[in-house]
């Protein structure tokens, strides 16, 4: 009786363990922006409400001879995101580019950046993002160009930018407690040692 009662629990655990995770199909239009060497997944039907959901596939049509390991643009344009998706890097490697546009994005961290490991220009225009924690950029050392515009950002981590050493640019223009680009490493510090609102 009483292993039948532990079998039991072990399912219970089980399903509720499994249920936290969800697994999904990402499906992209792949094509080039602008030029060949610029191959971009542009995703599409995308709905991502919770943490913790898992990319286990991707669907679209390639163009012939391109793989999703030529991907350097990854896109999400106009969709549901509330938080990234996990498990992209296995799927593209190699995105440089990370662009989210207007889908709801409400944070970001660290280790969502984590599977972007040669990110360079990362765009998250006019979502719901309210905070950029100090360690965000902590795996992505080569990021060139970083655009936050039109968020809710109320609170900046102070060191964020200081040990990315091939930073060009920040756009932080309209958000809550800072409106203001900057276009090259000195205006970036100035930019920062007087952004007294973002800190708390
Ligand atoms: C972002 O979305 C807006 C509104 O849909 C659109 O006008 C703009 O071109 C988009 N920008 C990028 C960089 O995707
Ligand atoms: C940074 O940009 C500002 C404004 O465009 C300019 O005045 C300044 O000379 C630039 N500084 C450097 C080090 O390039």
């Amino acid at each position: 009786m009483s292993s039948s009662k532990n079998f039991l629990i072990v399912l219970t655990i089980l399903i509720i363990s499994t249920s936290c995770v969800f697994s999904f199909t990402l499906e992209c239009k792949f094509d080039d922006y602008l030029y060949e060497k610029n191959y971009k997944c542009d995703v599409e039907k995308l709905s991502v409400t919770t943490h913790n959901q898992i990319v286990s596939d991707v669907s679209g049509l390639h163009i012939p001879r391109r793989t999703n390991a030529d991907v350097i643009i990854l896109s999400i344009d106009g969709q549901t995101a509330h938080y990234l998706p996990q498990g992209l890097d296995k799927f593209f490697p190699n995105v440089i580019y990370l662009n989210i546009n207007k889908s709801g994005l409400k944070e970001i961290t660290k280790n969502d950046l984590k599977n972007f490991p040669k990110l360079r220009n990362i765009a998250v225009r006019g979502n719901d993002i309210e905070s950029l924690p100090s360690d965000l950029f902590e795996y992505n050392p080569e990021i060139t160009n970083i655009g936050f515009a039109s968020n809710k950002i109320k609170s900046i981590g102070k060191d964020i930018f200081k040990s990315l050493n091939n930073l060009e640019s920040v756009n932080l223009l309209r958000n809550t407690c800072i409106s203001q680009q900057s276009n090259n490493r000195s205006e970036i510090a100035e930019m920062m040692k007087n952004a007294n609102e973002c800190f708390q």
